[in-house]
């Protein structure tokens, strides 16, 4: 079961960037433990500043990958592109935010990419990537058990 993780803008600086709203630990480090603890998923990783890298990404993703678990940063608020390429692809995908975006400025209050979305989890820290990384193996296995592949 392949899972990829794609984080946009500014979160390559996890760990230095603003540490009492998004913690001190760096992306990488979680990253690495999250893939020993969930040994039965192949655990990939992009981030990328570009949101035509992410749109690149989400479409090779999107056809190959059981699902995705998204952080898009601020192009959450902007991104209408972004929003387009997840509605596109067939590959379910998981919204996280770091921070809870709802108690924080009204312009990260909005998100393109909700909708498009099975789901969102916000404030819960780096915690909602393991969240979302679990829901996703769970929702696959559900799936490929009642098509009668498991
Ligand atoms: C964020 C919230 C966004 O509003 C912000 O622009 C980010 C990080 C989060 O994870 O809390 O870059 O997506």
């Amino acid at each position: 079961m392949k899972i990829l993780i794609i984080n946009g803008p500014n979160l390559n600086l996890l760990g230095r960037r603003e540490p009492e709203i998004y913690g001190a630990r760096p992306f990488d480090d979680f990253f690495r433990e999250l893939q020993a603890q969930l040994h039965h998923v192949s655990l990939e990783y992009f981030q990328s500043n570009h949101e035509g890298a992410l749109l690149d990404k989400l479409h090779e993703a999107g056809f190959e990958a059981d699902g995705i678990v998204l952080n898009a940063g601020a192009l959450t608020h902007t991104s209408i592109a972004l929003a387009d390429a997840v509605a596109a692809i067939p590959a379910p995908v998981v919204e996280v935010h770091i921070s809870n975006v709802h108690n924080r400025e009204p312009f990260r209050h909005h998100s393109y990419l909700a909708a498009t979305c099975e789901g969102s989890i916000v404030g819960l820290g780096l915690e909602g990537y393991r969240l979302a990384v679990e829901w996703l193996s769970r929702r696959v296995h559900i799936s490929r058990k009642l098509e009668g592949n498991e």
